[in-house]
């Protein structure tokens, strides 16, 4: 007896079992459905989306501002009542939900522009992001709209970000997060154009453009096991004429085995398309075409899905499917995809290029093979876009690196896996001497400022020598978000007697971090134009690229719509504070060398430290700064730029810039390269040998313009007759005959003409040994040999300067990108610190 209960009872707890896996097709293991705004749970058919005040554990936003409509100007569609209550954010704002099934994720949100007291929501601008990828950017939803995006989470949490455009506010009426199949979407794409095999799906954001039931009915969340619509095919039609339907199979539609399955796509899609309007007559030759509006310079994901309910017979009907002019799929036969068996279901995936024109077209035809049954069809397709190589899907706006809090983990797995034991070691060593430098500074760091820490350990105490590769990318990851109230007690309130500095972005005050760091602490004013963009730039730019010579960036903070840029503090100021209009004491000639192979340093590395050169665009002496040592380093990144790829160029742009460096060949052309650079600097070269402004309008005509006045007494070879008259007598006839070649090689016409930053700093520590090294027969021949000669000199040498070997073996040490540079020279440094 017993026993048969028990027995029965298990059946049950099967029966039950069976039930809950296998009803619906799938079981989301994750599942937040969050009706913001609403005071009270709200049903749609059978779900229910949670009040916003039971979603509250999940937000966190500066203000609680809770909207509601009575407006029914939606009411046909079936989750109308998601629309009617929403919630707006006056600043950044984020939903963090936990994840337990990792991989990927549906996030749908809803937006409906209704007003709310003072709050008109069609004036809402705003972004919307994860920690990996910008959703939405700029984004102000005019009319009732859902979003739909499939997202890869390997974190523990999915944080979704509000973040308010410039003055704005954001709103949301409704959220859904609910985990998807993993199968959806497989790595079996092909790619259209170069053809081949489209790796990295799954790494992919998706956004949904279109879903399309063709010759089929509207499909809503109810009629689909994953809660997708499908919408008709009807307002897609390039020519409805050309188009008939056939929508009578819908019972007979058959899932292979391993193939389609109603997750794919459910029955009443492939029971159901859109063919020619033909009868099957051979002489009939024409296309069925869709188009759809898609953005420029995305890829697009496309899944194609057929069914074949037109045919009587397998491997009669050929087609040929285009994705704008490009044949996807040549006289392709679709029973052969089905074994022969007619309305079955299968699906084909394919990537297309970037995409260079506002449409998308795809279209069906006939094949003109002879004997082909002369027909075409279509049940379902579905457009989808993917995330550009920034890891957005809107536009150039990509996720500020401290919200990859994600992705740390794999960055120190892949360091782990790529350099294996030897580095491990050197990292055992880095944190060492990051903790020994603690210890020693006895500032308490607490925890968040460790990375930082970090960082300057890597550059000041190491040396940029190891972030080659491996830091660099990690260091993408140690810019940090700052609470706008640290950066208000770190600037006492933006004291104005803080203020060191004022540029057109905005102010910068002295600030000093409650662990005791200083910083410069640079306000952007929320009224500058270009203020947003050059704010961006300079976060990516400072975060993906750390040199010894380049200032680095400890953190920032957008909170409030502000644009506060937190850097390390150079005590010692501007190099133009040093050479004129100040009474600050006078520089030596080695310590202005010293400055600007320093600079040339920096600027060497963001032109060759990465695959795409970087070009800084605004170099001048007031951009190059000077730590407590006089170390100099290149600062103001906002108006850099990518520089061109490998098979171009040069990149045209707007120019900007400042005035009396500006490049000519630049101002004439738009079009940058690294040369331009270069040619700022040969300026910058000249202004720190004349101690006199690059443009002075209070002189004679003639020298208003100090480049081309100081070339023309270049040429004349009586340079020395215009040099800062502190410096008179001071410098070697060799070292500052060099020293002014090289300038004027810089100051060349044409960009091909003058020599590339990695020469210049040749040349400029050549001219360092000119100055120090009496050298007997005068070097006419060409510089390498001139080393060769003069490095058994050096031996000789009698150093008076203790501390200058030190200088010199770090200076090496640093130089990440001009290896055979320092080869050369650490010949040279080797002998001299003996
Ligand atoms: C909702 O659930 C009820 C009972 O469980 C069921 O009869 C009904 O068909 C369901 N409705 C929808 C739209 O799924
Ligand atoms: C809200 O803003 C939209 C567009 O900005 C405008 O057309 C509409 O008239 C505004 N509504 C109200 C009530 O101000
Ligand atoms: C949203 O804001 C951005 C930047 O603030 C602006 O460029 C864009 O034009 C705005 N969009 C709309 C529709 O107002
Ligand atoms: C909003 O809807 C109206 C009418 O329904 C339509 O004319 C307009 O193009 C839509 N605007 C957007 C931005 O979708
Ligand atoms: C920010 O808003 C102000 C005032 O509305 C406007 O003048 C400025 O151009 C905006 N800046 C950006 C980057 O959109
Ligand atoms: C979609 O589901 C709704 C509710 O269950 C039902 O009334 C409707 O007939 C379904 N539509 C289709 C095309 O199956
Ligand atoms: C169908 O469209 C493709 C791509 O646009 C085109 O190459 C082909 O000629 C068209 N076929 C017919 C019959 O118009
Ligand atoms: C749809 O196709 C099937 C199979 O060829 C055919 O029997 C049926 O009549 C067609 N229905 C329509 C409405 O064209
Ligand atoms: C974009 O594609 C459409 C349709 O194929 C075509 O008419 C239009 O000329 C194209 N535009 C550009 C800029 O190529
Ligand atoms: C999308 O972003 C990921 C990183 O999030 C990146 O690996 C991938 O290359 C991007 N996709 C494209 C098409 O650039």
């Amino acid at each position: 007896m017993m026993v048969w209960r028990v027995f029965k009872i298990l059946i049950w707890v099967l029966f039950i079992l069976y039930l809950a896996c296998f009803c619906k097709g799938f079981t989301p293991q994750d599942m937040y459905l969050v009706d913001c705004g609403s005071p009270s749970d709200t049903k749609v058919g059978n779900t229910t989306y949670i009040s916003d005040k039971a979603a509250s554990e999940y937000l966190s936003t500066p203000q609680e501002i809770l909207a509601s409509t009575s407006s029914n100007s939606i009411t046909s569609s079936s989750d109308s009542q998601l629309y009617q209550t929403a919630r707006i954010f006056t600043g950044t704002s984020s939903y963090k939900f936990p994840i337990t099934k990792t991989g990927r994720v549906w996030i749908r949100l809803y937006f409906f522009p209704f007003v709310y007291n003072n709050y008109n929501l069609s004036s809402a601008n705003f972004s919307v992001s994860t920690q990996k990828n910008v959703l939405l950017g700029d984004f102000a939803p005019k009319n009732a709209t859902m979003k739909e995006f499939i997202v890869n989470v390997n974190s523990e949490d999915l944080i979704i970000t509000f973040a308010p455009s410039n003055n704005s506010f954001a709103y949301i009426n409704a959220v859904e997060v609910v985990s998807a199949p993993d199968s959806l979407i497989t790595e079996d794409a092909s790619s259209i154009s170069p053809s081949g095999a489209f790796n990295g799906l799954v790494n992919q954001a998706i956004e949904t453009v279109a879903r399309v039931n063709m010759g089929g009915p509207l499909l809503s969340f109810e009629n689909d096991t994953l809660w997708r619509t499908w919408v008709n095919d009807q307002a897609f039609l390039v020519s409805a004429s050309s188009a008939s339907t056939n929508k009578s199979m819908i019972g007979s539609v058959k899932y292979p085995d391993g193939g389609a399955t109603e997750d794919i796509a459910p029955q009443t899609v492939y029971g159901t398309c859109t063919k020619m309007n033909s009868n099957g007559d051979s002489s009939i030759n024409f296309n069925v075409t869709w188009q759809f509006n898609v953005d420029i310079g995305f890829q697009y994901f496309l899944r194609l899905h057929f069914c074949d309910i037109v045919s009587t017979v397998a491997n009669e009907l050929l087609l040929n499917v285009y994705v704008n002019s490009w044949n996807v799929a040549q006289d392709f036969d679709p029973s052969s995809k089905t074994f022969g068996n007619l309305a079955t279901a299968f699906y084909m995936d394919y990537v297309t290029p970037l995409a260079s024109n506002n449409t998308l077209r795809i279209s069906i035809g006939p094949s003109s093979r002879s004997g082909a049954y002369s027909d075409a069809f279509l049940n379902g397709l579905e457009i989808l876009k993917l995330n550009n190589s920034m890891g957005s899907l809107s536009g150039a706006v990509s996720v500020p690196s401290s919200f990859s809090q994600g992705s740390k983990k794999n960055v120190g797995m892949i360091v782990g896996l790529s350099i294996g034991v030897p580095l491990a070691l050197l990292m055992v060593l880095i944190v060492f001497v990051m903790f020994r430098r603690k210890k020693q500074e006895r500032l308490g760091h607490s925890k968040t400022w460790i990375p930082i820490s970090l960082n300057g350990g890597i550059s000041h105490t190491m040396g940029s020598k190891y972030s080659n590769g491996t830091t660099v990318s990690a260091a993408s990851n140690l810019s940090y978000r700052i609470p706008f109230a640290a950066v208000l007690e770190a600037t006492n309130d933006f004291d104005e007697s803080w203020v060191i500095g004022i540029g057109g972005f905005g102010k910068v005050y002295k600030g000093v971090l409650n662990d005791g760091t200083k910083v410069a602490i640079k306000r952007g004013n929320p009224r500058s134009q270009q203020g947003l963009n050059e704010f961006r730039t300079e976060i990516e730019m400072l975060s993906q690229f750390r040199h010894r010579h380049l200032v680095s960036l400890i953190g920032y903070c957008d909170e409030k719509n502000e644009m506060i840029l937190i850097y390390e503090y150079m005590e010692n100021g501007t190099v133009k504070s040093h050479l004129y209009g100040s009474d600050l004491p006078s520089l030596s000639w080695k310590q202005r060398l010293e400055i600007c192979i320093g600079a040339a340093r920096g600027l060497h590395y963001l032109h060759t430290g990465s695959a795409k050169a970087i070009i800084h665009r605004d170099v001048k002496s007031a951009n190059i700064l000077l730590d407590e040592n006089f170390l100099a380093k290149v600062a103001d990144f906002g108006l850099s730029k990518s520089g061109p790829e490998v098979d171009q160029t040069h990149v045209s742009t707007a120019v900007k810039g400042s005035f009396g460096y500006l490049d000519p060949e630049y101002f004439r052309r738009q079009q940058l390269t690294e040369k331009s650079d270069v040619y700022s600097f040969g300026v910058v070269l000249l202004e720190v040998l004349c101690a006199r402004p690059v443009i002075d309008p209070t002189l004679p005509r003639e020298m208003v313009n100090l480049a081309e006045w100081a070339v023309k007494w270049q040429k004349k070879a009586q340079l020395d007759q215009i040099i800062d008259s502190n410096l008179v007598g001071k410098i070697r006839p060799d070292s500052l005959r060099k020293y002014g070649e090289t300038a004027e090689k810089c100051l060349a016409e044409y960009g091909v003409d003058r020599p590339s930053m990695g020469d210049v700093l040749w040349n400029l520590e050549y001219a360092v040994q000119l100055q120090e090294v009496v050298i007997q027969n005068d070097p006419e021949e060409n510089s390498t040999n001139a080393i060769g000669e003069l490095s058994p000199k050096v031996n000789n040498f009698n150093h008076t300067d203790g501390t200058s070997s030190v200088v010199e073996m770090s200076r090496v040490e640093d130089d990440l990108s001009g290896v055979s540079m320092s080869r050369v020279f650490s010949q040279l440094v080797k002998s001299e610190g003996r």
